[in-house]
């Protein structure tokens, strides 16, 4: 049988060289995302349940260096945009963050560093300089005023949540958010409604867009995915966005096995499975044009949508992850000082590629608007910005322990991913003046 995705290779040797660098890079990450985002309150994990990880140190090494972005892809982006915020370097910004995090209460918290004891806050004194333009501070009544009796949704991971929770807090230093839904304990659905401008704010815990089933202690030790269908946790609700924030990847690294229809497509990770390893990047893009797609076909030809797909937020470990120090750095890096490669670089690619495409098939459709918020490189930029030991709290009360739970995955709130929102509000200006 032709494989379902072109290009795939065969090679078992030429597939074990390929996925050898994201074993390491990639698992421990994971099993760090797992850990809070299910058991908060557990100690520390036992990573033996994935593959390869027993031996893992991690290394700072990325997987084979890949072509940048062709120079036609960068001009087309250049003329559909009026600011390039991709291209620049984080500057020193006395002002400081944006929103008090010690009084925004609805900060996740493990991502609410200052209050779980960080210290060196030098982070918080960073803003983000495009070369060729200026990125404002952030006005929350702008924002507001923008989104007027709408309903914006985030939905995805926890990358989603960790933006949304950046622009809660961002929101309500100019009105107070009501929560008028959630699902509960785990609040992977929880909706908030700004009275001042009768705007409603979402999140949808969706981490693969499409319909999935996540493993499970009681299940199979991998996910399932269902590449042809969304998920209608979220989609179901669809009719009632005006905008829609999407932000996946990390949870495409995990064992898994990819369905379309009834025919198993393969899977990734899965020894002992009689299937075929296909690469998760190519499971991401069908699942990123699965998501475009539905969205078309359902909104297309309605009263329009808005939707941004923030790329890939690049994780930094740069040590073991359950050490001190898995992600110490202090400062941004400096211009020229890392590159955007690897993993981030093909991750970020292909979502790229799959907004020009999804734009150029929703043209037709009057009000239907697709922008990428490319946020990859100027958070590859910044190691300093992550909760690392802080996602718990307190965790050098009694000295320096042998081990210690780090997450350089998600954000510090304030913090970088503040920038994110910034972004945000200038893509919707654009769009506000009809560019
Ligand atoms: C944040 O609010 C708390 C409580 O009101 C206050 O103690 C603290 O100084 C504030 N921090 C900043 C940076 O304004
Ligand atoms: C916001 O949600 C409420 C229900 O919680 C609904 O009555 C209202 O119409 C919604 N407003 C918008 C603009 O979606
Ligand atoms: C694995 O699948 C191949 C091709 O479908 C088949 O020929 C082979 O017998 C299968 N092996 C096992 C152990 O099921």
């Amino acid at each position: 049988m032709a494989s379902p995705f072109k290009d795939q290779s065969h090679h078992s040797l030429s597939l074990a060289k390929k996925l050898l660098p994201y074993a390491i890079y990639v698992l421990l990450p994971i099993a760090v995302i797992r850990l809070y985002l299910y058991t908060p309150s557990l100690p520390l994990i036992s990573t033996d349940h994935l593959p390869h990880s027993r031996e893992i140190t991690i290394s700072t090494s990325s997987p084979t260096p890949l072509p940048h972005i062709s120079s036609s892809q960068e001009k087309a982006k250049e003329t559909t945009s009026s600011c390039d915020y991709t291209r620049g370097k984080w500057v020193h910004e006395k002002l400081g963050p944006l929103y008090n995090g010690t009084t925004c209460g609805t900060i996740k918290e493990g991502q609410n560093c200052i209050t779980h004891g960080r210290t060196d806050l030098g982070y918080l004194y960073w803003r983000w300089k495009p070369s060729k333009c200026q990125l404002p501070r952030f006005e929350p009544s702008t924002f507001l005023h923008l989104i007027s009796n709408k309903h914006i949704a985030f939905v995805g991971d926890s990358m989603a949540r960790n933006q949304l929770e950046s622009l809660l807090c961002l929101l309500a230093t100019a009105s107070p958010p009501n929560l008028v839904y959630t699902d509960g304990e785990e609040n992977k659905f929880r909706r908030w409604n700004f009275p001042s401008h009768n705007v409603n704010v979402s999140v949808y815990w969706s981490p693969f867009l499409v319909k999935g089933v996540e493993k499970s202690p009681n299940g199979p030790n991998y996910n399932k995915l269902y590449l042809d269908q969304v998920n209608e946790k979220w989609a179901a609700d669809l009719g009632g966005f005006d905008m829609i924030v999407l932000s996946v990847g990390h949870w495409f690294l995990h064992p898994a096995v990819y369905f379309e229809g009834d025919d198993v497509l393969g899977c990734h990770f899965c020894p002992g499975l009689n299937h075929t390893e296909i690469e998760f990047y190519d499971v991401l893009r069908k699942a990123v044009r699965t998501t475009f797609n539905t969205i078309i076909e359902r909104r297309g030809n309605g009263n329009g949508i808005d939707v941004v797909l923030t790329t890939f937020s690049p994780a930094h470990f740069e040590g073991e992850w359950d050490k001190n120090g898995a992600c110490s750095k202090t400062k941004p890096y400096k211009e020229g000082e890392k590159q955007l490669e690897g993993m981030d670089a093909e991750m970020r690619q292909l979502e790229v590629e799959e907004v020009e495409a999804a734009r150029a098939n929703g043209e037709k459709f009057v009000g239907f608007r697709l922008e990428a918020l490319d946020v990859t490189k100027l958070s590859l930029m910044r190691p300093d910005g992550h909760p690392g030991p802080y996602m718990n709290k307190f965790p050098f009360t009694d000295g320096v322990p042998e081990r210690v739970q780090n997450d350089c995955v998600h954000w510090c709130l304030p913090g970088p991913i503040d920038t994110w929102n910034e972004i945000l509000l200038e893509v919707m200006k654009k769009w506000n003046q009809g560019k």
